[in-house]
C-alpha cells in the first residue's frame, strides 16, 4: 500500500492521478480544509474516468503535526511519497514552517522507521542547493553552505532533507528530488498556478534573474520512476531548462494570445515595493505581494543541472514551452 502525503496539492494530485492510472492501492492524508474537489478538478483535465480513477484513493483524515492521526494513515503501508509541506516566502511564516516542514517530516520519517517500509520518496527543492565556489552550476554535489540570506522556506526544505537523511541511516531506503520551480495545472489561486491567472488577466511586469523550471508531470513520472527502480539513498536536481522570469512571462502571455509584459522590474524598484509591501501587510494583516526574498530573486540568475537524473533514468525533460502550452489550455478550460 502506497501513501501520499500533500496529495491535496500541486505535486500530490497530480502523482495520485499517475497512481491511480497504474492500479495501486493508494491512501492520502487530507486536512478538513483540505480541498478534495481540486483534487478532482486535476484529474478531470487528463481523463473523462476521473471520478472513478479519484475513488481508487482511499483518503484519511491525517495532519503531519497530529501522530495520532499520522499513526493511523500508517496502517499496511509499504512506500511513502512525502509531498506536503508549507511553501510560503512571507517571513510571518517563518516558524509555521519549521514546525510542518521539520517536525512533520521527522514525524513521517519516524513513522516510516516504526513500520518498516521498504522505499521513502521526498521532495525537497532546488532552494536547498548552494552556489558552489568553483562552478557556476548547480547540481546535487552543491552542498548547502550556510543559512545566511537563506529563506525561511529553504531553511526548513534543509532542516527536512537532514530528517530524511537520518531514516537513511535508521534502514529505510530514500530517495530526494529536488525540483526547480513546478509548472502544472490546477491551484490556479496559488503557487504557480497564480503566475497564469494574472498573466492571463494582463500582467504587465519582468524580471530578467534566472532559475530552473520543470513540468509537474515530469517530476511526478520520476519520482515514480525512482520508486519503482533500485536507486536508493541518492537525491537529485529535477529541472527541465534554466530560463528567465521574462521568458517565462512571455511565452505564458503568448500563449493566451496576450501582450508580453512591458515594464522591467529593476532591483531599484523590487526594493521599494517589497518595503511598502511589508509594511502594508503589517498594517493589514494579509500576505505581502513580494517579500525580501522573493524580491530577491527575481534578479538571482542561477543555473542548475539535472545531468545525473537524466543518466539514471535515461530521461528525456518535456520543453518548458510545450508544458506552457498546454497549462495554458487547461486554464481557458477552468
Ligand atoms: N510548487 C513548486 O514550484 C515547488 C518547487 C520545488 C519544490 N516543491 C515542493 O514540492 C512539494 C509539493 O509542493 P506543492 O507545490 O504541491 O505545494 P502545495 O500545492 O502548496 O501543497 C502543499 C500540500 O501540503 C499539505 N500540507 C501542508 N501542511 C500540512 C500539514 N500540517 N499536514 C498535512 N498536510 C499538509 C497541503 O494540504 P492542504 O491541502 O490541507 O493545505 C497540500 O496538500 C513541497 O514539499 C514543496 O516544498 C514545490
Amino acid at each position: 500500500m502506497i501513501l501520499v502525503t500533500g496529495g491535496t496539492g500541486l505535486v500530490g494530485s497530480h502523482l495520485l492521478y499517475k497512481l491511480a492510472l497504474q492500479n495501486n492501492s493508494i491512501k492520502a492524508i487530507y486536512r478538513k480544509s483540505s480541498n478534495l474537489l481540486a483534487v478532482k478538478k486535476v484529474f478531470s483535465y487528463y481523463s473523462d474516468d476521473y471520478e472513478a480513477l479519484f475513488n481508487k484513493i482511499d483518503w484519511v483524515a491525517a495532519d503531519l503535526l497530529d501522530v495520532t492521526t499520522l499513526k493511523n494513515a500508517f496502517e499496511n503501508v509499504t512506500k511513502v511519497y512525502h509531498c506536503a509541506a508549507l511553501v510560503s516566502f512571507n517571513p510571518k511564516d517563518y516558524w509555521k514552517m519549521r514546525k510542518i516542514n521539520i517536525e512533520g517530516t521527522a514525524n513521517v520519517v519516524n513513522f516510516c522507521i516504526d513500520a518498516k517500509i521498504d522505499k521513502l520518496c521526498f521532495v525537497s527543492s532546488i532552494a536547498t542547493l548552494d552556489k558552489s565556489v568553483d562552478s557556476d552550476i548547480i547540481n546535487e554535489e552543491s552542498e548547502w553552505i550556510s543559512t545566511r540570506n537563506k529563506s525561511g522556506y529553504a531553511i526548513t526544505k534543509h532542516g527536512a532533507e537532514i530528517e530524511v537523511w537520518r531514516a537513511s541511516q535508521e534502514g529505510v531506503n530514500v530517495v530526494i528530488v529536488n525540483p526547480g520551480v513546478i509548472l502544472g495545472a490546477g491551484f490556479w489561486d496559488n503557487g504557480t498556478g497564480e503566475l497564469f491567472s494574472k498573466i492571463a488577466k494582463g500582467f504587465n511586469f519582468y524580471s530578467e534573474g534566472v532559475t530552473g523550471f520543470v513540468s509537474v508531470n515530469d517530476v511526478v513520472k520520476i519520482m515514480i520512476a525512482l520508486m519503482d527502480s533500485s536507486v536508493i539513498n541518492e537525491q537529485f536536481v529535477l529541472v527541465a531548462e534554466n530560463l528567465s522570469f521574462k521568458t517565462i512571462f512571455y511565452e505564458i502571455a503568448k500563449a493566451f494570445g496576450k501582450k508580453p509584459p512591458r515594464i522591467k522590474v529593476n532591483k531599484f524598484r523590487s526594493s521599494i515595493v517589497w518595503r511598502v509591501a511589508t509594511f502594508w501587510a503589517f498594517i493589514t494583516n494579509k500576505n505581502p505581494i513580494l517579500t525580501k526574498n522573493s524580491a530577491k530573486s527575481l534578479h538571482t540568475k542561477s543555473y542548475y543541472s539535472s545531468d545525473k537524473i537524466i543518466k539514471t533514468l535515461n530521461f528525456k525533460f518535456e520543453k518548458i514551452t510545450s508544458v506552457i502550452r498546454t497549462i495554458c489550455t487547461f486554464y481557458n478550460q477552468k
